[in-house]
């Protein structure tokens, strides 16, 4: 198989090296792809640039996977990285081409009340950020190609523990409130739904990538003091945003039944597995 990651960051590099090392051919793409993975075909490009794309995209590919990252958490970065990038790839794909893999957010989700959602709830994104995502996933869908969208949850994996880092230090805060979740997934659970949605003999428009557990936020400081051997995080008085340094203040519970029908299985099914391994691992 022939597979583009455009995007090729965090969980791109995750999945590129792992189609390399099955002896698939895998292109990471990226503005400066200094340090991608052994085995992965280094595509230097920028998406947002119309003009010189279309030379940088390697022919005759079985699958692209857009999981490119906005820069800043404005709408004009969002709209450059998620909407124009994405436009601006689907316009230089042959039709009929390769199936087209978006990677979107949770985000796009306004439910505030402690319920569970999943592929059929409505999506009333709170933020202008997460109606630009869906403005992205829709020109995917309208596009006439073979297409998938993995709404994924919070991303933590090797290099990517603050939240662990702010139990470990004594800043973290459990939530005011009760009913503050976390919708997570380990980089390598994503970079492995993403290898599976590739490789399906058809997918459906859209998954939730989240783990099983949706814990609340004050279970996994908890757990996090616990396995660390440090103090409990106090009470936060102040609101929640302060909590997660993020200001995100999430009360959905995203279910991922969709995804393992599918087929996926998951090798850290919830935040314990996932940070134990990190921290077994040293890093
Ligand atoms: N992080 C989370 O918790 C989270 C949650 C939900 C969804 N997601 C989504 O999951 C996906 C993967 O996230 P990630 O953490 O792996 O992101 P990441 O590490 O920031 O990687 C994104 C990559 O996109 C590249 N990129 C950005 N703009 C580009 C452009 N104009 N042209 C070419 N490449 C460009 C960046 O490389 P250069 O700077 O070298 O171009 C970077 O390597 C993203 O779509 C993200 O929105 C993330």
């Amino acid at each position: 198989m022939r597979c583009l990651v455009a995007g090729c960051g965090y969980v791109g590099s995750a999945l590129a090296a792992g189609l390399a090392a099955e002896g698939h051919e895998a292109f990471g793409l990226r503005r400066r792809p200094k340090g991608l993975p052994e085995g992965v075909q280094t595509i230097a490009a920028d998406l947002c640039d119309a003009a010189t794309l279309a030379a940088a995209i390697p022919p005759d590919l079985d699958a692209v996977v857009y999981a490119v990252a906005s820069d800043a958490r404005d709408p004009a970065a969002y709209r450059r990285a998620y909407v124009e990038g994405l436009v601006n790839l689907l316009a230089r794909l042959p039709t009929p081409g390769p199936r087209v893999i978006f990677t979107s957010s949770t985000s796009v989700y306004g439910q505030d009340d402690g319920s569970w959602v999943d592929e059929a709830s409505p999506t009333l994104p709170p933020r202008e950020t997460g109606r630009i995502l869906l403005e992205a996933e829709a020109a995917l869908s309208g596009s006439g190609r073979d297409f998938s969208i993995l709404r994924l949850g919070g991303i933590y994996g090797p290099g990517r523990t603050r939240l662990l880092e702010t139990v470990r230090d004594g800043t973290a805060r459990l939530p005011a409130e009760a009913g503050v979740y976390t919708n997570r997934i380990h980089r390598d659970d994503a970079a492995r739904a993403l290898d599976h949605l590739v490789k399906l003999p058809s997918v459906d428009p859209v998954y939730l990538g989240v783990d099983d557990d949706p814990a609340e936020l004050s279970e996994v400081l908890r757990w996090m003091a616990g396995r660390l051997g440090v103090p409990e995080p106090e009470r936060s008085a102040a609101e929640t945003a302060a909590v997660t340094g993020r200001g995100l203040r999430t009360r959905k519970r995203c279910r991922n039944r969709q995804l393992r029908a599918s087929g996926f299985e998951l090798r850290h099914p919830t935040f314990r597995e996932g940070y134990d391994a990190i921290l077994t691992a040293g890093i």
